[in-house]
Order: structure tokens, then sequence, then C-alpha cells
């Protein structure tokens, strides 16, 4: 047997999941308290008459709901404290988050700073948790972050012009409800900038100096289900099947990065996403070619093993199945009209300072398989002009 070193897993939500599962949401919702505070998005949902059939649902058991809806992409701290002042005043004590990425962090934020006296702003300063939080139960309608099982949420500051995350245990959520047929109706562009999140996630997981040998089987089945139904997904929605591989792809992306750690696409997609107004998919989309350049001369022989878990490079040598990794990725970002150099973003070198500054100080470039150095950083980001 091989030797396994000593590893340490994330907390982890109880993970349901199902296609039709949604519709058990009331039942564990009595789980876990009587007046909740449902999250949603800008409308979708309501659209969808999803958000109606799941308050009725959840209101024919004598269970509250108050609903706060809009939350944006790339959602900023006044969203948050507007969130947790309806929360407060309809003494909620619990948060069911239904949406995409933006959604989830934002529930997530408000139930884990629920009872905070200091301010969302303060925590994203780097503040720490001291309260204890309400529970969440998330259920993501698009395969991307994978935030359902994260201890992690992302939010921008336009005061300070930042874009950074909060981690904290008591964000974890405490169950996570993923029914594949919530994402049957996303379109296209939402559905391709949330799956490249997922396999960027899924790839970094496992290059991560941070990786194990738990989030290495994780992070090499998303590789696998992401790779094979993300352009089916993209190109034909209503697949069921390539909507619950992308499902479970996504998720078990989530659990493998909550452990593992990310990689450089991370450490700068907050900040050029933040900097050019990019859907977070996008900006990792852009950046994942390069960064795979930038790694392989010391992650060749994990892209290697990727590249023959998606099939693309079964009989050659580790050199070459990396280099059709490289190939593979920068196909498919095209064909998912999610490439651009940094220029085409109305980039030029006078921003960098700022981007490599920011970039040094994010988590996910410490966990960068090759190390980071604002000189290797200021390259890469010459090559992406
Ligand atoms: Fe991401």
């Amino acid at each position: 047997m091989v030797d396994i070193e000593n590893f340490e897993l994330a907390p982890m939500p109880r993970i349901v999941y199902g296609s039709g599962a949604i519709s058990d949401l009331s039942a564990y919702a009595k789980e876990l308290g009587v007046q909740a505070l449902l999250v949603t998005g800008r409308g979708s949902l309501r659209r969808s008459g999803r958000l109606d059939e799941i308050v009725d649902s959840l209101q024919a058991t004598n269970f509250r709901v108050t609903v706060f809806e809009g939350v944006e992409p790339e959602p900023t701290l006044s969203t948050v404290e507007r969130g947790r002042q309806v929360l407060r005043e309809n003494q909620c004590d619990l948060v069911i988050t239904i949406g995409g990425g933006s959604v989830m962090d934002v529930g997530k934020a408000i139930a884990g700073l629920a009872n905070e006296p200091g301010s969302v702003a303060q925590h994203h300063c780097g503040r720490p948790l001291s309260a204890a939080a309400l529970p969440i139960i998330a259920a993501p309608t698009t395969s991307g972050t994978g935030s359902e099982v994260t201890p992690v949420l992302v939010l921008t500051d336009p005061d300070r012009g930042i874009k950074a995350s909060i981690r904290d245990d008591r964000l974890v959520a405490k169950i996570a409800l993923l029914d594949p047929e919530l994402t049957l109706t996303l379109p296209p562009r939402p559905t391709a900038d949330a799956g490249l999140d997922a396999f960027t996630q899924a790839l970094e997981a496992y290059t991560s100096i941070g990786a194990n040998f738990i989030t290495d089987t994780w992070a090499l089945e998303a590789i696998a289900r992401i790779g094979s139904s993300l352009r089916q997904a993209y190109h034909q929605g209503d697949d069921l099947t390539a909507r619950e591989n992308m499902s479970l792809g996504s998720v078990l992306a989530g659990m493998a990065l909550a452990s593992a750690g990310l990689g450089l696409v991370h450490g700068l997609a907050h900040p050029i996403g933040y900097a050019y107004q990019l859907p977070h998919g996008q900006a990792c989309a852009i950046l994942l070619p390069y960064v795979i350049k930038f790694n392989i001369e010391v992650s060749q022989a994990r892209y290697a093993t990727a590249a023959r878990v998606l099939g693309i490079s079964k009989n050659s040598g580790d050199a070459e199945a990396a280099e059709a990794l490289h190939r593979w990725v920068s196909e498919l970002c095209d064909e998912l009209e999610a490439s651009a150099s940094l220029s085409e973003l109305g980039a030029t070198e006078d921003d960098f300072d700022s981007i490599i500054a920011a970039a040094m100080k994010s988590g996910s470039a410490k966990h960068n398989p090759r190390p980071v150095t604002e000189g290797n950083l200021r390259e890469l980001l010459r090559e992406m002009l």
C-alpha cells in the first residue's frame, strides 16, 4: 500500500443530493428552526415560479418565511448589511439561501454575522468572528463556486475598492441541498462562467500544496465529471445528465478546495475581476491557461494525471500529457467564449502594481505549487497583456 501523509479535512455540511430534492426543503428546515430568512437573487427563481412553490411548501408546514431577494452578482458589503437588518427585524432563526454563488455567499454572510456586534465591513477587514452563527441551508441553482459546502465567502467593498474573502468554520452550511433540476433553466453564459470556475477550482485544488489523499480523489472526480459535461450543459442546457454531472463535479470541487486550498488563478481572479468588472468564472477562465503554463515545470505529473482522467492523453508521457491539458483547457475557454488578453480588457502595465499587491496577500497564491514572487507574477501579467 502507498503511504499516506497526515491530513485534516475542513468541516462539511450534511449533503443531500438528488433531482427533485428541493421538494424536501421544508422537512429539513423544520429540523433547524421556525422562522427563516430566504435569500435569493434578482428574479430568476421568482420568474420560474419556484420561489412561490418553495415559500408555499414551507408555510404549509407552519414555517414562517421572510424573503430577502435581489442579491446582485459579485455582491457588496451593503447587501449583506441590509439582509442582516431584515433578519434581525424578523427575528429569523435560520437562513435558507437559494441561488448562484453570490446568493450562497450573501446568505452565509448574513447567517454567519447575524449575532456579531461589529459591522460587515469590520469582518471583511479581518475582524474574527466571535458569536455563534445561525444555521444555514444552501441550495445552489448553478454548478460553480461550491460555496454550499465551503467555509469561505467572497464580498466586494466598493469604498475600499477590493474584493476579498471571509473564512470561518462557522460559515459552513448545516445542510447543502443539491438538486440538479434547479440548474436546468440556467442560460448558457452563466452556465459557462460557473462551470469554468468549478473546473478551475477542481484543478487548482488538485495541484495545491495543501492537497491530500482525500481531496485528490474528490478533485480528480470533479475534473472528470465537469470535463465530460460542461460543453453539453452549455450547448444543451436541458440535458439533465449533463446538469447532474456538473452539480456533482462542482460540489466535489468545493469539498476539495475547502481543505486543499486553491492556487494562483484564484489569487489573481479577485483583483483582476474587480478591476475589469468580470464575472468570477470568466476571470478564472482567462487566467487558467497562463497559470497552467506558469506551473507546468513543477506540476507536470499532476497536470498529466488530469489529462488522463479527462481521456485526452492516454498513452503519452507526462510532458506531452501536461501540454495536452493546456491545449484542451485553452480550446474549452475559446469554445465557451471566455478567453481574452488583459489589453482587450483595457489593462495596461500601470495596473500591475495594485494587482500584484492584492494577489501576493491572498491565501490562494500561497497555495500555488510554484512559489509566487512579485517578479514572476509581473512576468506572467506581461505575457497576458
Ligand atoms: Fe472560484
